[in-house]
């Protein structure tokens, strides 16, 4: 493997979907600014060019709600190619925005470009901090139950088709969202990609929180999806943690913040799912676990928990495949190798499992998850997701996330760490 030569097309992929202050996830199937996908590249950005970094971060808080709420796509500019775009979401704000959030993996990774050059990142810290500590906020106020943390749509985990929504999704009506026609499918193969019925009940979740005006309490009485989702509240816990580094480095009060990192703690253990023995989510309207042992059930360490009742799931699936980590279990009848999130491996995934396993002190598995990374991109190029049997690449190329994770994580020259 040459990396020097994969480093260098890795920071071309980043330039190249950089649109002048925010880069979108690949073009075509993505034309927009998302906000998880955001958060990897400025920290693939810092690997390089810190100052874009930051730029890449204020420019996704340019469409941060007065509610303190970071929306999951910033529409900044017009595109084409793109279902639902602004209009469908029809939020009333400039610039446009969707109108659900996403996991707040920017937190962690502002901390960390912070880290590397305080000097340089202290001003832009200090203009970070408010917002960021609005956004955690607004999360405590108006989706956490339990110490859980609610999604009220399956596109806020990023993981849009996962196993883990599949009971609650059954009971969103989706016979009446009228005629609609989907981008994704002319840009990818269909099989790759979230099924019709799928589409009916995300845009059935969408038109429902458009017409409430976006009101949360009224999301949360009626609205027609409510999940405590496993791998949300995982990585809420790991930015609250970084958030209140971030605040202890910059003198600030740290109370609140330490009130919701114990609140938090407390939801990870009804995450656990006695009868399956992992962490799971669980469907809030009718307070059944979803039985879905996923890639983001082992986000355990990256929140900083140290119980390692995850680690025989994770050895017997990593034995049960070439490539870790599938999102799926692959035991499970519901697996499918190609389908989106419901097997496939994901490299940013397997970017914060291996980061958490690694703090944790799990140095073999870590390893062997960022070999594994390695080799999936260094055979089949920068995709933005791969069959965790035999490799094969799947989705759009040329993927923003998984250049970032490769320049900061899993090639040989890169830091390997936060
Ligand atoms: C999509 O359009 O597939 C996105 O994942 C929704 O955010």
């Amino acid at each position: 493997m040459n990396h020097k030569k994969l480093d260098k097309q890795a920071r071309k992929i980043l330039r190249e979907n950089d649109r002048g202050g925010y880069t979108v996830p690949t073009r075509r199937l993505y034309p927009y600014q998302w906000n998880w996908d955001s958060g990897f590249a400025a920290w693939g950005f810092a690997a390089f060019d810190v100052k874009r970094a930051w730029f890449e971060i204020q420019t996704l808080f340019h469409g941060q709600w007065d509610n303190g709420m970071v929306p999951h796509i910033i529409f900044h500019k017009r595109a084409d190619g793109y279902f639902p775009g602004p209009d469908v979401w029809g939020t009333p704000r400039i610039p446009h925005t969707s109108g659900i959030t996403q996991p707040p993996v920017v937190t962690t990774f502002a901390r960390s470009i912070y880290e590397a050059d305080k000097e340089y990142g202290r001003v832009h810290m200090e203009l970070l901090y408010g917002r960021l500590v609005s956004w955690h906020r607004w999360f405590m106020k108006h989706r956490v139950t339990d110490g859980m943390v609610a999604i009220t749509h399956p596109w806020e985990s990023g993981r849009d088709n996962a196993v883990d929504w599949d009971g609650a999704m059954a009971n969103v009506d989706g016979s009446n969202v009228g005629p609609y026609e989907r981008a994704d499918t002319h840009h990818v193969n269909p099989e790759m990609r979230p099924k019709k019925e799928d589409y009916d009940r995300y845009l059935a979740m969408v038109q429902f929180s458009r017409d409430s005006g976006y009101d949360e309490a009224e999301i949360a009485r009626n609205g027609p999806f409510r999940v405590a989702d496993v791998g949300m509240t995982f990585i809420l816990l790991r930015s609250c943690r970084d958030l209140l580094a971030i605040a202890a480095e910059l003198d600030h009060i740290t109370q609140e913040i330490r009130g919701w990192i114990h609140t938090l703690e407390q939801g990870v253990s009804r995450h656990w799912n006695e009868n399956g023995g992992f962490y799971d989510s669980i469907d809030l309207r009718t307070g059944e676990h979803a039985g879905s042992l996923s890639s983001a059930s082992f986000l355990c360490w990256y929140a900083g928990m140290r119980d390692d009742r995850m680690l025989p799931h994770l050895k017997r699936i990593l034995d049960n495949v070439s490539f870790a980590v599938p999102s799926c279990d692959p035991e499970s009848a519901a697996f499918n190798s190609l389908r989106y999130w419901r097997g496939p491996v994901w490299g940013i995934i397997n970017t914060l499992i291996g980061l958490g396993l690694a703090e944790a002190g799990h140095i073999e598995f870590a390893e062997r998850i960022r070999r594994d990374t390695r080799k999936l991109i260094a055979e089949h190029g920068f995709y933005e997701y791969f069959c965790p049997h035999d490799g094969a690449p799947a989705g759009g190329d040329a993927f923003t996330w998984t250049a970032a994770i490769w320049l900061t994580w899993a090639s040989p020259s890169a830091k390997g760490r936060l």
